[in-house]
């Protein structure tokens, strides 16, 4: 009888791991499922795959919605966002009022004191040590050694703001980049 139950046994242990089994396909499955859109949502097409993009936060840490955002905010306008690693990030409003395609990191190259921007001067001032930078973000004087870090700002689909990393040739100096 022992061994008749012990046999028996046998195939429902391996019914129960391939059940198991299915079960971890499944649920693998959905979670690669339903990650992918994510993934692909943050890699942006000119990227050549490289992620890790962030939705731009305002000051209240809500989603950034661009058409709002447009709406209540001046053509040459400079804003502090949350952006990539949390650093605060300049969203900048152009001339025809649309959103520039970067964001500037606000962090001062000098020390790392927040850099306000000084509309009159049309220059971010350091109240730190005085470094200045143009509105493009580009050191103009010192002690800072180097210009604003820059990220790609994209609109989504969902009319969000997306922040992600700045790889290629820094625009305004032709050097590569020195943050990435
Ligand atoms: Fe900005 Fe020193 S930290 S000038």
């Amino acid at each position: 009888m022992a061994q008749a139950s012990g046999s028996a046994d046998v195939p429902d242990m391996g019914r129960r791991q391939f059940m198991n089994l299915l079960a971890f396909g499944t649920v693998t499955g959905t979670f690669v499922g339903a990650l992918y859109p994510i993934v692909k949502y943050f890699v942006p097409p000119s990227s050549g795959g490289k992620g890790g993009g962030v939705i731009a936060k305002d000051a209240l840490g809500n989603d950034i919605v661009v058409s709002e955002f447009l709406e209540n905010h001046l053509p040459g306008d400079r804003t502090l966002a949350q952006g990539l690693k949390g650093d605060p990030t300049y969203v900048v409003v152009t001339e025809d009022k649309a959103l520039e395609d970067y964001g500037l990191n606000a962090v001062c190259t000098h020390l790392g004191c927040v850099v306000p921007w000084n509309a009159s001067a049309n220059r971010f001032i350091c109240p730190c040590h005085g470094s200045q930078y143009d509105n493009t973000g580009k050191v103009v004087r010192g002690p800072a050694p180097l210009s604003l870090g820059l990220v790609h700002a994209t609109v989504t689909e969902t009319d969000k703001l997306a922040f992600t990393p700045w790889t290629e040739t820094d625009f305004r100096t032709g050097e590569e980049p020195w943050w990435s």
